[in-house]
């Protein structure tokens, strides 16, 4: 009996204890914020906090190499500035991984300073709270619009955190009243009457002990909900490619069509990269740069150097101008990239939603029309020198546009396949009136996009 209120005493400094660390994680060495902006920029290319991609997962990294090597920060540090070097120097784990990841190399980050590299293993070890919820404007890149979300989320979580807190130290002062009871000796009297007012409390109380649980559980729910339309955003994300293609130059300068290049997003479910052989309808006869447009920090020599490994990669030589059969892949990084177990179909997006998606952007975004569908997703790729994803593509993402863009009912496709349908979707649907939208057909299924 006495130890109840030993543990009466240890469970309200273990909840001030769990209080306070979710401040204090973040006191430690390390700014993570400055740590996920280094991590996006200089390893996403390989590596994500979660998954394999072609290094390992990096989250809780500290503790791993800890655990799995036996070697601490400052192994770290060398390894991220130069593993290559480390490796070299004998280093045991450092060759283990390399041998475990068949030979793969990792780039070497000499102009990381070890505050770099300090708040990247911080970013690591804590990933600060989510990013605001994107707003899900499909804005082309550069405007990305911060959403009020954010603060009203932590103060919502800060909010339960204390009523949860609340309620526990109620029930502890509860338990520690009836511990005394159990303690007094008229105990054998009372009992009789303390089952009865128990009873009694409970019908006095119950609806608010159920509001509460409701509560929570209402909590709980949008906590996991804004996790599933948070993760995976990588907007922003702009990898170094093997050759300096620049879609301002071929797309915004030269005016060349996107579906020239990526014919495939009209009929299928990728739209891929064109292969070095579609470059050579062009390149065969374009050797060498000579537009007007030079982006601040190369020059002529840079390009026509660029333009020299698209000959590389084909075996061509230019001065035979015949093919040598020399060739050497090109291999692009990809950027976006869906997880697998998401269906998304270029085509039905591109033909079938066309004219949908360009309206409803412009609707949207009336000082900054779009002309070509691609952008109302992608951004204004025309303007870019290096492809960068505008958008979050998450599923929030998806859903919000499907959520306001209005389906076109009158192009073939839709005609044809929802004929009977229409009719029937304008009465149940007279939002707007009889708008209908692509939720109405199906867009916020969850097997609509997910196999
Ligand atoms: C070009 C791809 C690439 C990039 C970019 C890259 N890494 Fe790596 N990283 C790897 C590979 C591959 C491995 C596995 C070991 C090997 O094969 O050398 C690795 C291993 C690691 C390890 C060891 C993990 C373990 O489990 O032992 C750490 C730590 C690490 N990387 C951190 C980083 C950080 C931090 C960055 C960004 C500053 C970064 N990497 C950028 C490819 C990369
Ligand atoms: C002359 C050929 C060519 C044209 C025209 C072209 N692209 Fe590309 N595109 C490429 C190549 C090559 C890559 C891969 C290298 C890179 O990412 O820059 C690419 C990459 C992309 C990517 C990123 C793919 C990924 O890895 O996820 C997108 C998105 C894209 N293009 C959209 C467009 C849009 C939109 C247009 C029209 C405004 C367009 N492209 C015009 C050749 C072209
Ligand atoms: C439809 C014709 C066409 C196609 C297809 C084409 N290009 Fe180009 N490319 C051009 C033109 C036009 C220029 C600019 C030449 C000038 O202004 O002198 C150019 C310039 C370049 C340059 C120098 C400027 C820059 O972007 O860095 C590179 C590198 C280049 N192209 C690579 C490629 C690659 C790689 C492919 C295939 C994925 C490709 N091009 C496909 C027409 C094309
Ligand atoms: C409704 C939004 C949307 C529109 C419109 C759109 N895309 Fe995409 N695009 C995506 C998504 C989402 C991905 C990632 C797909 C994946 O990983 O499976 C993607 C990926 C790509 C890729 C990378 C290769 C691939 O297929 O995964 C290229 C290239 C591309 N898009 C080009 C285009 C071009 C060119 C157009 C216009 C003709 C276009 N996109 C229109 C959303 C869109
Ligand atoms: C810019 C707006 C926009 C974005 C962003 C967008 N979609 Fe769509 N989506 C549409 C439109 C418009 C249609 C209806 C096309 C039609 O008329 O059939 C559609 C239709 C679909 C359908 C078919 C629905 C049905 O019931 O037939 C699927 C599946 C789909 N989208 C998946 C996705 C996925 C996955 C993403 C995110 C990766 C996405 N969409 C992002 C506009 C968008
Ligand atoms: C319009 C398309 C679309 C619809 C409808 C949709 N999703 Fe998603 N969902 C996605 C996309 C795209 C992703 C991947 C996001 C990313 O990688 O950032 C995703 C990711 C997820 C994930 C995260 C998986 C993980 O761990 O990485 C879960 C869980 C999920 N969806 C569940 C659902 C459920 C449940 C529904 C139905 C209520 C649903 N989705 C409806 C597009 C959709």
């Amino acid at each position: 009996m006495i130890s109840w209120r030993k543990h009466y005493k240890q469970t309200l400094i273990a909840i001030g204890l769990l209080l306070s660390t979710s401040a204090s994680i973040y006191g430690q060495d390390g700014d993570p914020k400055n740590g996920e902006k280094l991590f996006k920029a200089n390893c996403t290319a390989c590596h994500a906090l979660d998954k394999q991609v072609i290094g390992p997962p990096l989250k809780g990294v500290v503790e791993r190499v800890k655990t799995e090597g036996g070697v601490d920060k400052d192994w770290l540090h060398k390894w991220i500035k130069d593993n290559k070097a480390l490796r070299a120097s004998g280093d045991k784990y450092a060759n283990e991984i390399f041998e475990k990841f068949n030979k793969t190399e990792m780039l070497q980050f000499p102009n990381l300073t070890d505050k770099d590299i300090d708040d990247i293993l911080a970013f690591t070890t804590n990933p600060p709270a989510p990013e605001p919820e994107p707003t899900a404007t499909t804005a082309p890149a550069g405007e990305a619009t911060a959403a009020p979300a954010d603060k009203t989320t932590t103060s919502i979580v800060i909010i339960s955190l204390i009523a949860i807190a609340g309620l526990l130290v109620w029930i502890l002062i509860k338990l520690r009243q009836l511990v005394k009871l159990g303690q007094s000796e008229e105990l054998v009297g009372l009992n009789e009457t303390r089952v009865r007012s128990f009873s009694e409390i409970y019908e006095k109380y119950h609806y608010i002990g159920k509001g509460l649980l409701t509560i929570l559980a209402i909590l709980a729910a949008y906590g996991v909900w804004n996790w599933i339309m948070w993760i995976g955003v990588y907007k922003g994300y702009k990898p170094e490619q093997p050759i300096y293609f620049s879609h301002k130059i071929h797309a915004g300068e030269n005016k060349i069509d996107c579906q020239l290049c990526h014919s495939s997003a009209k009929y299928g479910k990728v739209s891929e990269i064109p292969s070095m052989n579609v470059c050579m309808n062009c390149h065969r006869t374009i050797s060498e740069y000579n537009g007007k447009y030079i982006e601040p920090g190369k020059d002529k020599a840079f390009y026509d150097g660029e333009i020299q490994k698209i000959y590389a990669a084909t075996g061509w030589n230019a001065e035979k101008q015949q093919y040598t059969g020399k060739t050497q892949p090109v291999e692009w990084t990809r950027i976006h990239n869906m997880p697998d177990f998401v269906y998304f179909n270029h085509s039905q997006h591109v033909v079938a939603g066309e004219q949908a998606i360009i309206n409803s952007f412009n609707k949207k975004n009336p000082n900054n029309k779009i002309d070509v569908v691609c952008k109302a997703c992608h951004g204004k790729i025309d303007t870019m020198n290096v492809v960068q994803m505008a958008n979050d593509f998450t599923m929030g993402w998806c859903i919000e546009c499907h959520r306001t863009t209005e389906v076109d009912m009158n192009n073939g496709y839709n005609k044809e396949y929802f004929k009977n349908l229409h009719e029937k979707l304008k009465k149940q649907y007279p939002k707007d009136g009889g708008k209908i939208t692509v939720d109405a057909i199906g867009g916020l299924e969850c097997g609509k996009c997910h196999y």
